[in-house]
């Protein structure tokens, strides 16, 4: 699939259509930029990350995303987050460390061999860690936001260079132990495993909420 190419609802896959038509906006109006970025943010879609596989982001590719994931909008500059890359064998060993610890736990078999599996398919798993001060002046709530937008930045880059992405968290992602074996530090938390790669398939778009009920005009008494 191309960039801008995206999943009808029965899973088929379908062609960029020119977006000016799907707004009626006159595709005059817009360069063949914006209509990119327009197409990406009107379709955007996760691919399961069981669906994802090699190749996943070359150097330039992945210095590329990391740029874009710095331009998220950021209260007070904080930059309250970092990214860990996790891939090749480090990926498979975070995964072997997640059905360690379900196992000793004593969770069903079938969820510890989950666990096993869980990174292993996307060839690049970008871990976006915050790191929320309280008491600053700042609010948390948006320290928090901020570090969740460096995810939500990768999940646009990683469709805008033509890979498929999904952003996971699960018990892994709020597990104190997983943290400190990821060498975290006490105040640094995972907000989201981004899993990057190759789309092997696609899976079908979901039901997404009709715009109008979900929007309304505030007017004074
Ligand atoms: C903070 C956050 C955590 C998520 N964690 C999971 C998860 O652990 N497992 C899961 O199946 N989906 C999770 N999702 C949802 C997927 O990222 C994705 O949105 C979902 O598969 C629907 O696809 P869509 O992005 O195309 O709507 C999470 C989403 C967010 C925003």
């Amino acid at each position: 699939m191309k960039v801008g190419d995206y999943t009808d609802a029965k899973g088929s896959a379908q062609a960029n259509a020119p977006l000016g038509d799907l707004y009626g906006l006159g595709a005059g109006r817009y360069t063949r930029r914006m209509n990119t970025l327009l197409d990406l943010l009107t379709r955007r879609q996760s691919t399961p990350s069981k669906l994802l596989s090699e190749p996943g982001p070359d150097p330039a590719q992945l210095d590329a995303l990391l740029r874009m994931a710095m331009r998220v909008p950021d209260h007070g500059n904080m930059t309250p987050f970092r990214i860990l890359g996790i891939r090749g064998d480090h990926r498979l060993r975070l995964s072997a460390r997640l059905a360690e610890v379900s196992a000793a736990r004593g969770d069903d078999p079938a969820k510890v061999e989950k666990d096993r599996n869980r990174f292993n398919h996307a060839p690049l798993i970008l871990a976006v860690i915050a790191h929320v001060t309280p008491g600053h002046k700042v609010p948390e709530q948006e320290q928090l936001l901020s570090a969740g937008l460096v995810a939500y930045n990768l999940l646009l880059g990683a469709e805008s260079l033509g890979f498929g992405a999904q952003w996971l968290t699960g018990w892994s992602a709020y597990d104190r132990g997983i943290a400190e074996w990821l060498r975290l530090a006490a105040h640094e938390r995972v907000v989201a495993w981004v899993h990057i790669g190759t789309r092997s398939g696609s899976a079908p778009d979901r039901p997404r909420p009709e715009p109008s009920s979900k929007y309304s005009e505030w007017q004074s008494t």
